[in-house]
C-alpha cells in the first residue's frame, strides 16, 4: 500500500501538489487528505476523491507523509500546532520559501528526518522542477521522496545553500518564461496572427525549443547555430535583441529576484 499523504496548506502550490499526485497515480484519491482553515477552496479537490479538512492534527496523525504548503510567516503557528502530531516514523517535506531547517527544527525542538522541495507550479501537470535536500533522513526515505517527485517531473538534490537560488531559477522561472512567451504572442499579433494561433505557435515553439535541450543534451547555442543562416532573418532579430539587453536584463532580472530572497 502506498504511503498516505496530508498536504497542509492547499493553496496554489499545495493543490497543484495534490493534483499532480492524482493524475500521476502516486497515490489513490483517497489516500491523500489537503488542509486550509476556508476549506470550501478545496471543494474541486473533494470532487475528485481527495479528503478534505481544517483539522491539521487530524491530517498528520492519519498520514506517514506530510507536506507543508503555507506562506512562510503562517509556518511557526501551524508547525506549533501539529509539533506533536510528528513522529519520527513520519516523513516531513516543507515546500515553503526561505524557512530553513534549522528554522523547522528550532520549532519542533526535536530531531527528526526534515526535507526541504523547491517545485513549481507545473507540479499539477507533472512537469515541476523540484529541488531537493534533507537533513537527518534514511536513505530509503530520502529515495521515497525522490520517487514522488520524480512523478511530478523532473528532480535535482541539492546543498539547502542554494535553496534560494532554486526557488529564483525553477520556481520564479515560471513567471519569467511565461512573459517571455507573452511577449513573442504579442509581437507574433503585430505581424498578423490573431491572438489564439499566435498563443498555440508561441507556446509549442518554446516546449519544442525546451525539449531539444532536454533530449539532446545540447548547449542553447548549439541549438541556435542551426537557425542562423547568414544574413538571414533569425540573426538579425537576435542580434537586435542583444543590442536592446535581452540577455542582460534577464540575467539582472535572476539577480534582483536573488538579492530580493537570499540570506547570504
Ligand atoms: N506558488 C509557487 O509557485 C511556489 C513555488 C514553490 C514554493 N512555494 C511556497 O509554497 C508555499 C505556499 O504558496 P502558495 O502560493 O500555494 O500560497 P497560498 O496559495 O496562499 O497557499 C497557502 C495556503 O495555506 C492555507 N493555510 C493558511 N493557514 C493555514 C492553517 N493554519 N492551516 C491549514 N492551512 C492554512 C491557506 O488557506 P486558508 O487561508 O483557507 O487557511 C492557503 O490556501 C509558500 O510558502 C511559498 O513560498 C510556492
Amino acid at each position: 500500500m502506498s504511503k498516505r499523504i496530508a498536504i497542509i496548506g492547499g493553496g496554489n502550490l499545495g493543490s497543484a501538489i495534490a493534483e499532480g499526485l492524482l493524475k500521476s497515480k502516486f497515490n489513490k484519491a483517497s489516500e491523500i487528505i489537503v488542509t486550509r482553515r476556508n476549506t470550501s477552496g478545496l471543494n474541486s479537490l473533494k470532487a475528485k476523491g481527495l479528503a478534505i479538512t481544517n483539522d491539521n492534527n487530524e491530517a498528520v496523525k492519519k498520514s506517514d507523509v506530510i507536506i507543508l504548503a503555507v506562506k512562510p510567516f503562517q509556518v511557526a503557528e501551524v508547525l506549533t500546532g501539529i509539533k506533536h502530531d510528528l513522529t519520527t516514523d513520519k516523513i516531513f517535506i516543507s515546500v515553503v520559501t526561505g524557512v530553513l531547517i534549522n528554522d523547522l527544527q528550532d520549532i519542533i525542538k526535536r530531531e527528526l528526518p526534515l526535507f526541504r522541495a523547491m517545485p513549481n507550479t507545473a507540479i499539477a501537470i507533472q512537469q515541476s522542477m523540484t529541488c531537493i535536500c534533507s537533513r537527518n533522513a534514511e536513505e530509503r526515505n530520502v529515495k521515497y521522496v525522490n520517487e514522488l517527485f520524480k512523478n511530478l517531473g523532473e528532480v535535482v538534490t541539492i546543498d539547502e545553500k542554494l535553496m534560494e537560488a532554486a526557488t529564483v531559477l525553477g520556481a520564479c522561472g515560471i513567471a519569467y518564461a511565461l512573459r517571455f512567451i507573452r511577449a513573442n504572442i504579442q509581437g507574433g499579433i503585430e505581424i498578423g496572427f490573431d491572438a489564439a494561433t499566435a498563443s498555440v505557435i508561441a507556446a509549442q515553439t518554446i516546449k519544442g525549443s525546451a525539449e531539444l535541450l532536454i533530449q539532446t543534451g545540447n548547449h542553447p547555442e548549439q541549438e541556435i547555430d542551426k537557425v542562423t543562416t547568414p544574413k538571414g532573418c533569425t540573426i538579425a532579430g537576435l542580434n537586435e535583441m542583444e543590442h536592446r539587453g535581452f540577455s542582460s536584463s534577464l540575467i539582472r532580472g535572476v539577480v534582483a529576484s536573488y538579492k530580493k530572497i537570499a540570506k547570504d
